[in-house]
């Protein structure tokens, strides 16, 4: 069977991620979208919040049959060895994603070569996305309609403003 994980911090759960997660979903027989610890980033979400939301998203796409959501919290060769997943799914956003994740695949590459990341150029009109814009945007009273998943866009407005 042909196996992927994407692996984030999801913090929370945006349309780019969601982007991401169906178009791997067209071309692996299973996906697992991870929740990990990224140690440079503070997070909001608890990991189990963030998984619960992917949970949500998920459920609107066509083969979400195919999709296990999980977390982690060391490495994330180290989940990969244990499940026997050896392909990792990047989402692309711009250059400036690329310096850091070049950086990571080599990384994980040279832990484990067994394991491979492929890279998916975002939705060009999904490209301008991130978290912590979305985090940002609540916060001080904008509109998240369009940039998050519509089903799950009041919870992260209330966690946001709680
Ligand atoms: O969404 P992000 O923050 O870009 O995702 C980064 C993440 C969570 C995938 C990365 O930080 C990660 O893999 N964390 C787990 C620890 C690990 O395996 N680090 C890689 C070696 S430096």
């Amino acid at each position: 069977m042909n196996r992927a994980i994407i692996p984030g911090s999801f913090d929370p759960i945006t349309l780019g991620h969601l982007d991401i997660i169906e178009r791997s979903s067209r071309i692996f027989d299973e996906i697992t979208v991870c929740v990990l610890v990224n140690p440079d980033k503070k997070t909001l979400f608890s990991i189990k919040e963030r998984e619960k939301l992917i949970i949500k998203s998920i459920s609107t796409i066509e083969n979400c049959g195919k999709i296990v959501v999980d977390s982690h919290t060391g490495l994330l060769i180290d989940y990969m060895n244990q499940k026997n997943i050896n392909i990792i799914i990047k989402g692309l956003r711009a250059f400036s994603d690329f310096e850091y994740e070049i950086q990571m695949a080599f990384l994980n590459n040279k832990m484990a070569p067994n394991i491979e990341t492929f890279f998916l150029m975002t939705t060009e009109n999904l490209s301008y996305i991130s978290s912590s814009s979305i985090k940002q945007i609540v916060k001080f009273g904008g509109k998240i309609s369009g940039l998050v998943p519509s089903n799950i866009e009041q919870d992260i407005i209330r966690k946001i403003l709680e």
